[in-house]
């Protein structure tokens, strides 16, 4: 089954852009703070990093989400977009002063911080401004989660988070600044996560990390377990939302949390992932020695994870109903990795036809380059498509 979209006024767009389906965002979001909000100790923020455009960043701060960012340039979009500055959470190996003095100017609500150097930093910088800088320390779960090498962040050998065993060492450090003030712990395990048995298998590891820190007479307000549901790629049309039910429930069956304290997640891909699509254009049909390529007009730079991951995404003829032939979907940059999908079936390519790159809305836009000095693409919504003639 294809994706259902206004192909007329595709057409009137130059290609490639991205487009989003407001509709089901706000479907999406809907579904998160019904979900979410059975549990009143839960706060959701967005991954901020999944899609910063900021058509789509207004519609998730109007739904009262919080915000997760990585840098000071996410910092300031949150701010930009409206999400108020104590549901901003900073996390990041490498901060730079520049962007702790943003959050601290800001009085944003945490730093998840990644290291004792880092701590350090952040309390110097917070004295020099005379103000108290609330962190959380991300600890190193290692636990694995089933998903591609490249996007696990929770196993030992990752570059992120401190240590299990220095925990206790890093809050007593903290108890000692005066600029700073501990505040919780924070977790993220990885990205495209589908199978709940890895959130159950983190929430273990929480519940034993609280009860070592209990004996230390240690207590924590927020738990943070980051982000990491996945989105099904493979069937857009029939699974548009993810399932928010059995992601929240795992946490409230499995995690254990202590009277008054509050459980935060930072969900990116799950939010904004079936929303949106890069719509592209057959440029040429080419006969290979060997096989038919559809060369279209988007490329690597403008979504990058097949290249990157070997990431599927599902793609769709949207301009004909022909019969099935069988192409390699590629672009037009100079690199041998710009290919889309290979030895897919799809309704018989024209020139002109547009072809639609499903689940693109999460790590696509936000990850376009001008390599070959290329244009970056353009994001349109709904509502901005009504508005063309
Ligand atoms: N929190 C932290 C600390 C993270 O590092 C991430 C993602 C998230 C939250 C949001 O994760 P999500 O809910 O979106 O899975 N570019 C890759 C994904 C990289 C994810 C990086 N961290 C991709 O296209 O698959």
């Amino acid at each position: 089954m294809k994706g259902n979209f206004k192909t007329e006024i595709f057409k009137k767009i130059d290609t490639p852009f991205y487009y989003y389906d407001s509709e089901l965002l706000r479907q999406t979001l809907r579904t998160i703070s019904q979900e979410a909000g059975k549990h009143p100790e839960f706060c959701v923020h967005y991954a901020i990093k999944a899609n910063a455009n900021p058509k789509v960043l207004a519609f998730i701060s109007q739904a009262g989400l919080g915000a997760d960012c990585v840098s000071g340039g996410e910092i300031q979009a949150a701010l930009d977009a409206g999400f108020p500055n104590d549901k901003i959470v900073y996390a990041g190996v490498g901060k730079s002063d520049w962007e702790i003095n943003l959050g601290i100017d800001n009085d944003i609500s945490c730093f998840n911080v990644e290291s004792i150097p880092e701590l350090e930093v952040i309390n110097e910088l917070a004295a020099a401004k005379g103000k108290v800088a609330n962190v959380a320390f991300r600890i190193n779960p290692n636990v694995g989660a089933h998903t591609h090498a490249n996007i696990t962040t929770g196993l030992a050998e990752n570059k992120f988070g401190i240590a299990m065993r220095d925990m206790e060492k890093v809050i007593e450090i903290a108890a000692d600044m005066k600029n700073v003030k501990f505040h919780g712990l924070h977790f993220h395990i990885g990205s495209q996560i589908l199978d709940m048995g890895d959130f159950e298998a983190l929430c273990n590891r929480i519940n034993e990390l609280q009860k070592q820190l209990e004996m230390h007479h240690i207590s924590v307000e927020t738990i943070n377990v980051g982000g990491g549901l996945g989105i099904d790629y493979h069937h857009p049309n029939r699974v548009p939302v993810p399932d928010f039910k059995a992601y929240f429930d795992t946490y409230a069956r499995h995690l254990k949390l202590r009277p008054g304290q509050t459980l935060h997640f930072e969900l990116g891909r799950a939010v904004v992932g079936q929303c949106g699509t890069l719509v592209t254009k057959v440029l040429y049909v080419k006969e290979g020695a060997a096989k038919k390529f559809a060369i279209v007009d988007a490329g690597m730079t403008d979504l990058i994870r097949p290249a990157l991951y070997q990431a599927y995404h599902k793609i769709e003829n949207i301009s004909c109903d022909g019969p099935k032939q069988t192409y390699d979907v590629v672009g037009p940059i100079c690199e041998s990795s710009d290919v889309f999908a290979k030895a897919i079936d799809l309704d018989e390519c024209h020139r002109g036809d547009l072809i639609a790159i499903r689940s693109a809305g999460a790590y696509g836009e936000i990850m376009a380059s001008q390599y070959n000095c290329r244009k970056l693409p353009v994001g349109y919504t709904t509502e901005d498509l009504a508005k063309i003639k």
